[in-house]
């Protein structure tokens, strides 16, 4: 009889309770009328007279221990009902996996440095824009394509508001606001309404530069370039400016840099031809200047931007752009400042 006792309270004790469904389950096994522990009761005319006393003792234990077993499971589970568990503030806190600068941040920062060295500064400008500062203050012609609204995302039409799409606005800014000499950088956020692919995103990243003084030439804009790709890609790399057009520069050209990864020789990265294309750049319309009040019979200028995101994926060979916006961390921690 005694063994029974200690038999069942084995598993009264061994018995989990994690749910509603359980809970009721161990009321019905062990303190319902027709439970283990009612039989046991019902036993205790067959104990022996001098073991009574002790089966009685140990049955009114196992009893009670059931039962507060049952409440201390009930109200748990009402608790967390509610919503309200009980919280243990003793416990270590779980350790915040730690970031790492944005792979953009890293290129930006090393962009800025390196023209930083040769005197230019760092001037930032409105993300929303007018039609003047984007397009008409840039010798866009009236129908040019990009102010279509396949390019630009509008948020007013007449007088056009829109988000800017590319940081040549703020080339107009500072010429509007400071005389030559200007040796700037203008790095931003752009906006482009392109569908999203693995080499094209809505938002982009752009550092532009501008230098603007007596006697510019191109060999000065040459020359200022190649000493970036140097600083940027290693002091092995060559540049090639292939004639292009933008209708602000004149002439215009654009960059391609040697392909750093395979050193010229070939490779995906640059389709086997050896040269990776890395920013478009030119002399300053005349046009620009006057719109700006700067006097173009006096002074001349250069202008340059390229793409961060462009110029990152090359840096550390990443084939899809959607990447630098999905902030994990995973991918955010691969890459180092010391570049
Ligand atoms: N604004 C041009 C673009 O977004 C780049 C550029 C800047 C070209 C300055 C020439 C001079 O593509």
């Amino acid at each position: 009889m005694l063994d029974k006792v200690t038999l069942i309270s084995e598993e009264v004790n061994s018995f989990e309770i994690t749910n509603k469904e359980l809970l009721e389950e161990f009321r019905l096994q062990f303190l319902s009328k027709k439970g283990k522990i009612s039989l046991l009761f019902e036993d205790f005319k067959n104990v022996p007279g001098d073991q009574k006393k002790e089966f009685g003792q140990k049955l009114n234990i196992l009893k009670n221990s059931a039962q507060t077993k049952f409440n201390e499971a009930q109200a748990a589970l009402e608790s967390s009902d509610n919503d309200s568990v009980s919280l243990d503030f003793s416990l270590p806190s779980d350790i915040l996996p730690l970031g790492a600068q944005h792979p953009l941040s890293i290129v930006r920062n090393r962009i800025i440095e390196i023209f930083n060295r040769i005197g230019f500064t760092v001037s930032e400008g409105p993300e929303i824009e007018d039609d003047w500062h984007v397009f008409s203050a840039l010798n866009f012609p009236a129908n040019h394509p990009a102010r279509d609204m396949q390019d630009t995302f509008f948020i007013e039409k007449d007088p056009d508001i829109l988000l800017r799409t590319h940081t040549s606005s703020v080339q107009i800014r500072v010429m509007e606001n400071q005389k030559p000499p200007i040796r700037s950088l203008f790095p931003g956020r752009v906006f482009r309404n392109e569908a999203i692919s693995a080499r094209a995103h809505c938002i982009f990243h752009q550092v532009e530069g501008l230098y603007v003084d007596k006697n510019v030439s191109f060999a000065d804009l040459k020359q200022t370039l190649l000493y970036f790709a140097k600083e940027m890609f290693g002091k092995d790399t060559k540049i090639r400016l292939r004639p292009s057009y933008f209708p602000f520069t004149e002439p215009s050209a654009e960059m391609d840099i040697s392909c750093s990864i395979c050193g010229g020789k070939g490779c995906n990265i640059c389709k086997y031809s050896g040269w990776v294309e890395i920013l478009g750049c030119g002399m300053v319309d005349p046009n620009v200047l006057d719109a700006c009040g700067i006097d173009s019979k006096e002074y001349s200028g250069f202008a340059f931007g390229m793409g961060i995101e462009r110029t990152t994926m090359l840096k550390y060979q990443i084939n899809d752009i959607r990447l630098f916006f999905e902030n994990d961390v995973r991918f955010i921690k691969q890459f180092s400042s010391e570049i």
